[in-house]
């Protein structure tokens, strides 16, 4: 992703600091904030600007006028739904007991790692291969604290690993049968709803479907399943899908499992 970094406008030293370690950290530009606008900062250097503010927490603004920092997302209402049926369609495509390990190859938001975590009482390792999304959930995650009806969560966060990598590169170096399930949630192809809390996901978030390789390793990896989340028609779009079953569902969302 093409960034530049920078500050609130009243930055603290130790705003200013972490800003001049990230921007080694990524290999970007450092800009002092002065008075200067994000819009401005943005025009000069025609790239996405990350913002360093209060308890040092990210937010990237992007180029089309877009904010992505971290927030939980859907999982409240899904960890509530869940709470009070006891289905949940991820939870069951991977039939998710407690004390069962989850590898979740694409974090972005963790919405899915929380409440795999939350399902599974066991530590969570979360992907990400973008190194500024992963900066930002890293961050995030560590400060989140569910409050009221899902305080009985709060231990979720906790349990996430997050982990810098590339999918494919990091389960090429694990060993067979090493977690219980091994989870994806590429960028949904061509989707043709507005979602608001993915709009800013799909202008920087690494946009790679699962290769057949890659699904080959989760396989490999794998004890008890592997679960791709879809939207609906994309299991035509790949051949190489064909021996995974579907789990029902009346959403646009759709959830690809193998029993291994
Ligand atoms: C649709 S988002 C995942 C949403 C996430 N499951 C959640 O609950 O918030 C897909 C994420 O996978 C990341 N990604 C894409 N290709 C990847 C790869 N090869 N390895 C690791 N992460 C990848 C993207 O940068 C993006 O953040």
């Amino acid at each position: 992703m093409e960034a530049v970094i920078t500050t609130d406008r009243r930055p603290t030293p130790e705003m200013i600091e972490e800003a001049k370690r990230l921007a080694e950290k990524f290999n970007i530009t450092y800009v002092k904030r002065r008075h200067r606008t994000i819009e401005s900062i943005k025009k000069e250097f025609g790239k996405n600007v990350l913002v360093v503010g209060k308890d040092l927490n990210l937010t990237l603004h992007t180029l089309s006028g877009k904010k992505l920092f971290f927030h939980p997302g859907l999982f409240k209402i899904r960890l509530l739904n869940y709470i009070a049926t006891g289905h949940e369609a991820m939870i069951e495509a991977m039939d998710l007991k407690e004390g069962e390990t989850v590898l979740d190859c694409n974090l972005g938001l963790a919405q899915d790692a929380l409440l795999a975590a939350f399902v599974s009482k066991r530590e969570v390792s979360g992907i990400e291969k973008d190194p500024v999304i992963y900066e930002i959930v890293r961050r995030g995650l560590e400060r989140y604290k569910p409050e009221g009806k899902l305080k009985v969560a709060e231990f979720a966060p906790l349990l996430i690993k997050p982990i810098n990598a590339d999918n494919y590169e990091f389960l090429k170096n694990q060993p067979d049968k090493s977690f219980d399930v091994v989870y994806f949630s590429p960028m949904f192809i061509k989707p043709k709803w507005h979602c608001d809390v993915m709009a800013p996901f799909r202008e920087v978030a690494v946009k790679d479907f699962v290769s057949l390789e890659t699904l080959k390793e989760a396989e490999r990896v794998a004890r008890k399943r592997v679960v791709i989340k879809v939207n609906k028609g994309v299991k035509e779009l790949f051949p190489y899908l064909s021996d995974y079953n579907l789990q029902p569902s009346s959403t646009n969302v759709e959830y690809l499992y193998k029993i291994l």
